[in-house]
């Protein structure tokens, strides 16, 4: 049976701050941001936002967008890495939101999970729900899956550079407008890390940065290795001689904890996957030196960095390989436009991936190019670690949905910060009666209990 995604929304906070102001205050090269990093700007959540409200905001733009009942929806997941409760998920939280505007009670059909596993969780929780539906369990009703997070780091810290904030959700069914996935070929790595990870009661994450980087490379090549295999043997895709699977996937959408590493991913990937073709000598004609080697062939994560010598080579190499036109078109017509939101909005962890795969299809579309029948393959990246490949075929009724995206409306007017401003917001120094925007049609937050009895119990209300 059929399954995908049949829309896609999101919701976006309505602060930011400019990579350049924030760059200045801390002393760095406003080029590494933007052109390093590939950041123009972070968004930011307001003092009565949390990663909830990001998502129940979300949820209410799919469903009046697309005139949904509360019966319609089977099943809603929230997958998020900025939870705030250890047992109480955050989908109960985003129901009792939507149940202010639908009801109370309207969803009480509704079966669903928060979901964790770093940047990853979202890809998993589709993957269930896509399940649930070719199993025939939906009965014909959709299911929500809405990734949420505030991407926060220690003031100070490399990863500071690299934050943001919001929600996407998508809306599954059996009939799908926009993407059908590809059926048994979705596959994962996985491996107990240290790269990323918030122990109990620490807002902000402890973060190795350029070991994360490498690690996200080597367990997504795992989990396209695995892919490939599946592709191939239950032919869904036919290699010609000399051709890649990457030949026959034509858009490509990378996790992007800051849009260069989309690049970076990228490069890692084609370079593996060319290393073997006959295309790979003119290449390495064209580039001038030879492809750097490990001293350990295994390629595994220690003996990588433990070769300080090879390390520089491969940078210096990955540099000159990047500028080449070969590698350049295939940026250019399979990844690039997926970049262009995250350098408006920043990082969203679990969002990330979903957003770069929302500003593709917009930024394709615009281009004039006619989406249908075009492969999407998506390479899913969590710290902790574990990744996941997955593919799917964009549907002929695709324009129904893309002709009215627009990135610029959807994130709607916002406000600059000032850096004192931000820091003020990211001490947590404001209540949620301080908020620096007044929104409306929007679930906030009005309140977290303190007394010992209800400690954490949080309210919301929608400001309509
Ligand atoms: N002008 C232009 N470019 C410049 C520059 C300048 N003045 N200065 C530096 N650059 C370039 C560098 O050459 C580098 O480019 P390459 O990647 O092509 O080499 C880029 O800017 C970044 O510079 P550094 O590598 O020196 O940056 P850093 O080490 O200070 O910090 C980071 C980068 C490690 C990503 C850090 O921001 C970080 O820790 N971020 C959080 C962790 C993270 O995002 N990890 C990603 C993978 S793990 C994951 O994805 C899970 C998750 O979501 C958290």
């Amino acid at each position: 049976m059929t399954a995908g995604i049949d829309d896609i929304a999101i919701y976006i906070p309505r602060l930011y701050i400019d990579a350049s102001d924030f760059a200045k205050a801390r002393g760095l090269d406003p080029e590494k941001l933007q052109k390093g990093l590939g950041v123009a700007q972070m968004a930011i959540v307001d003092t009565n936002q949390d990663p909830a409200c990001l998502a129940a905001n979300a949820c209410l733009k799919i469903m009046q967008k697309n005139k949904l009942s509360p019966e319609s929806i089977g099943r809603l997941y929230v997958s998020t890495e900025s939870s705030f409760d250890e047992s109480k998920a955050m989908n109960s939280y985003v129901i009792g939101m939507l149940e202010q505007v639908y009801g109370q009670g309207a969803f009480e059909h509704c079966g669903g999970v928060e979901t964790k596993f770093a940047c990853v969780s979202g890809s998993y929780a589709l993957y269930d729900n896509t399940n649930w539906i070719r199993a025939g369990e939906a009965e014909g009703k959709y299911a929500l899956v809405v990734v949420s997070d505030i991407a926060k780091y220690d003031m100070g810290s490399s990863g500071e550079m690299t934050q943001g904030a919001g929600a996407v959700v998508m809306l599954l069914n059996d009939k799908p407008r926009l993407l059908a996935f590809d059926p048994k070929v979705t596959s994962t790595s996985i491996k107990d890390e240290y790269d990323f990870y918030r122990p109990f009661g620490k807002e902000t994450p402890i973060v190795h940065g350029q070991y994360s980087n490498l690690l996200y490379m080597i367990q997504v090549r795992k989990a396209l290795e695995a892919y490939k295999k599946k592709v191939i043997s239950s032919q869904l895709i036919k290699l010609e001689p000399g051709e890649t699977i990457l030949d026959h996937i034509d858009f490509l959408n990378m996790h992007l904890p800051y849009s260069n590493m989309g690049k970076k991913a990228l490069a890692y990937l084609v370079r593996h996957e060319w290393r073997q073709l006959p295309r790979w000598k003119k290449i390495i004609q064209s580039i001038g030196i030879e492809e750097p080697i490990p001293k350990d062939p295994r390629g595994t994560i220690e003996s990588v960095l433990g070769d300080q010598e090879f390390m520089a080579k491969d940078h210096a190499f990955t540099k000159l390989f990047t500028k080449t036109s070969e590698f350049q078109e295939v940026y250019e017509a399979k990844l690039s436009s997926s970049l262009i939101a995250s350098k408006m909005i920043g990082n969203l962890y679990t969002a990330s991936l979903y957003l770069g795969f929302r500003s593709s299809l917009e930024f394709e579309f615009q281009k004039g190019i006619d989406l249908a029948g075009k492969r999407v393959g998506f390479g899913s990246y969590g710290s902790g670690s574990s990744a996941m490949v997955f593919s799917g075929v964009i549907q002929p009724e695709y324009k129904e949905i893309v002709k009215d995206m627009n990135l610029e409306s959807e994130i709607g007017e916002r406000r600059k910060l000032t850096l004192n401003e931000y820091e003020e917001l990211h001490e947590n120094k404001l209540g949620p009666e301080e908020s620096m925007v007044h929104s409306k049609h929007e679930f906030v937050l009005v309140d977290v209990k303190t007394d010992a009895e209800f400690r954490g119990e949080r309210r919301y209300v929608f400001n309509a």
